[in-house]
């Protein structure tokens, strides 16, 4: 072991809290400042290479260009950049990111969006289409979703509704806002809670962070599924709403959601299932014979769901819809104004303008697919991620975390790190996804997993990767101490930092 390590371990043993002060009272001396920034800037710069692959080989755009370049000469740069990025998820090397992918879809999305490129939704009265699509978005969702079974109530004001946002964590945004302002508006709630389990979605605590909610994350259980009893007694007079995930992203896990459900219905609380993985496929899962369960509309307590489209619904990159059941819970979405010396404005998620070709995108991709292709393409994911799941478990000194249908989490045995398994796996190309609280490692499976050959190389890969890291237990890699600090050091800010940082290097032209 050496100091640095030496080091890290002792931080570990002493209370989180004392040594996170500590660090930001050291921080507030000049020389120690410096000291700590000259460390964050060596780490950055190792990263920076891989961040920039093509500098030196394209023209760098600080400022606009004196007379515009030539459109083909643009075309082809660009084009040169996509090959390179492309051939690594369309060959199945990468976990999620791309959900379906077969050029001609892929060329038909494209079309579509071609055709639609200037329609923004805000100006619905020039493009009613764009209305009618993102309408339809909705209906083809709930309805997919259990909408059919929920009692639409008098004039159908308590039917499943929704609205299209431009991703899952736009939906998950709007609709905690929405339970925020009807707590505010019909409890007299000034401040609010959000009950989740840790492993939901990062997407709730930015929700937190946004709206000023007191977020109470409650430990899961050894299943890695939201604790009940837990959930229970986190309730307060302040809380507003109840989070389960179906699947959660971390361990593909569903949550107990018809026992979650119940709890927040029998204290008159919203409850949010975050589908956002799993709204495209548990529908199709169910069909085709698989233990699905109920996680959607049908479930009573159910109050508002996320599905994105851009993951399992293979429409193009920028759209999900968030369902509510009833038009009263929607308005604390909407935004109005009449005093605006711009006229009266109106718009129901965050954004003004939005791209309606990416609505006219989603829609195209759900009426091209249609009910059998989605479940076509279930049955070949869960296939393949079946395969998958009992070949990780085979592996020895790997073991798959939870139950997981096709996000498959494993972990290793002690004195084996999964993070260098993870590094010597993206040595091979693999792109997975590092996990922590615990150590694992995830592969969220797709329909490029299920192209021939994909499933057996990626295991094979993964065996060839475990004897490696067994073979040189100690040798350092470079991602593997980022994960390796990240889940020991209890100072939380230096890892803050260092992203921060990270996303001002993203900035940098
Ligand atoms: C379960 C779950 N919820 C929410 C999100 C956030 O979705 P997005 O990245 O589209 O904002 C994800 C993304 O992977 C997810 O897996």
């Amino acid at each position: 072991m050496n100091t640095k390590e030496r080091l890290q371990k002792q931080l570990g043993r002493l209370p989180a809290s004392l040594v996170t002060k500590a660090f930001r009272v050291a921080k507030k001396i000049p020389w120690v400042r410096d000291q700590i920034e000259r460390e964050y800037q060596t780490m950055l710069t190792s990263m920076e290479a891989q961040m920039r692959p093509y500098s030196g080989e394209f023209a760098v755009f600080s400022r606009l260009p004196a007379a515009g370049r030539d459109r083909g000469e643009v075309l082809a740069e660009m084009a040169a950049m996509q090959e390179r990025e492309t051939s690594r998820w369309r060959d199945g090397y990468v976990s999620g990111a791309v959900y379906h992918g077969d050029r001609a879809h892929i060329d038909f999305l494209s079309q579509v969006y071609a055709l639609h490129s200037q329609v923004n939704p805000l100006h619905s009265d020039l493009w009613p289409s764009a209305a009618k699509y993102e309408a339809e978005v909705i209906a083809m969702t709930a309805s997919m979703l259990g909408a059919d079974a929920a009692s639409p109530g008098p004039d159908g004001a308590d039917a499943v509704c929704g609205a299209v946002s431009s991703g899952g964590t736009e939906s998950i945004l709007l609709a905690i806002k929405s339970y925020r302002d009807r707590a505010r508006a019909e409890r007299g709630i000034r401040r609010p809670e959000l009950i989740i389990p840790t492993t939901a979605h990062a997407a709730f605590e930015k929700a937190a962070h946004y709206f000023g909610i007191k977020l109470i994350k409650v430990p899961v259980g050894p299943d890695f599924k939201a604790d009940l009893a837990a959930t229970a007694r986190a309730i307060t007079e302040h809380t507003i709403a109840l989070v389960g995930s179906a699947p959660s992203f971390p361990h593909g896990v569903i949550d107990p959601i018809e026992a979650l459900a119940e709890l927040a219905r029998g204290n008159g609380l919203g409850m949010h299932v975050d589908a956002c993985l799993g709204g495209f496929v548990l529908p199709w899962a169910e069909r085709l014979g698989y233990k699905v369960p109920p996680f959607d509309f049908r479930v009573p307590g159910v109050t508002s769901l996320s599905a994105d489209t851009h993951k399992y619904g293979y429409a193009a990159k920028g759209t999900s819809v968030v369902l509510y059941r009833g038009r009263a819970l929607r308005r604390y979405q909407y935004f109005t104004t009449t005093e605006w010396p711009g006229g009266m404005y109106f718009s129901p998620t965050f954004a003004g303008s939005r791209p309606g070709a990416l609505s006219a995108a989603a829609w195209a991709a759900m009426v091209a697919i249609g009910e059998q292709g989605y479940m076509d393409a279930t049955r070949k994911i869960l296939d393949a991620a079946a395969l998958i799941r009992a070949g990780v478990a085979a592996t020895p000194g790997l073991r798959v975390l939870g139950d997981p249908l096709w996000v498959i989490a494993f972990a290793a045995e002690e004195g084996l790190d999964i993070f260098r398994v993870m590094e010597a796996m993206s040595h091979r190309r693999w792109n997975l996804n590092g996990l922590h609280k615990p150590a694992c490692v995830h592969l969220c499976v797709t329909l490029r997993h299920a192209e021939p050959g994909v499933a057996q190389r990626f295991l094979s890969d993964l065996r060839a990767s475990v004897d490696e890291v067994r073979a040189s237990p100690s040798e350092g890699g470079s991602i593997a101490p980022v994960y390796g600090m990240a889940a020991t050091i209890p100072v939380r800010g230096v890892v803050s930092d260092v992203l921060e940082r990270y996303m001002d290097l993203l900035y940098k032209a």
